[in-house]
């Protein structure tokens, strides 16, 4: 098996084997819209509902997608890059940012307390900046430094959910 161009210009190039990691891309892209699109008004009622969806895409989602490339993709770029390079830290220091404005936000879900729109603004730009940056910072680090039958071995245990 070898390289394949995708049809999206999104992926454009993007190895294969990082295929179920851009998909939960996608997937987190469709939830960050939805955060806008309640962010952008102030009923309360539709502020909780989305706050709480997005809660739950965290919780059975989004947690487990961080823990797979902290755990199997960046071990690989400390191994094949450096274990300094530069990807590994900024992936992990935007992991915990947004780690922790989800925990705000699942304080504030579990106390009667009023969810505000900027929060879950922050989230989706937060989110949305960070998968923007995996994409054409982490992923082309990966392709390029990780040999192409350790990307497969890698893409097994992805896919392996
Ligand atoms: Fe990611």
């Amino acid at each position: 098996m070898g390289w394949e161009e995708a049809g999206s210009t999104e992926n454009m190039r993007r190895h294969q084997s990082l295929y179920p990691l851009s998909h939960d891309h996608h997937q987190a892209l469709v939830q960050a819209l939805n955060l806008d699109k309640a962010g952008a008004g102030d009923d309360q009622t539709g502020l909780q509902e989305a706050a709480a969806q997005f809660a739950d895409f965290w919780r059975s989602d989004l947690q487990r997608h961080f823990a797979q490339e902290e755990q199997i993709v960046l071990p690989l770029l400390a191994m094949y890059k450096a274990a300094d390079a530069a990807e590994i830290r900024d992936t992990l220091e935007q992991h915990s940012a947004i780690a922790r404005l989800i925990g705000e936000l699942n304080e504030k879900l579990a106390r009667p307390e009023t969810i505000a729109a900027s929060l879950l603004i922050n989230i989706a730009e937060s989110l949305r900046r960070h998968i923007r940056y995996e994409e054409s910072e982490l992923f082309p680090a990966v392709e390029t430094s990780v040999p192409e039958e350790e990307l497969w071995l890698m893409n097994m245990r992805l896919s392996d959910r």
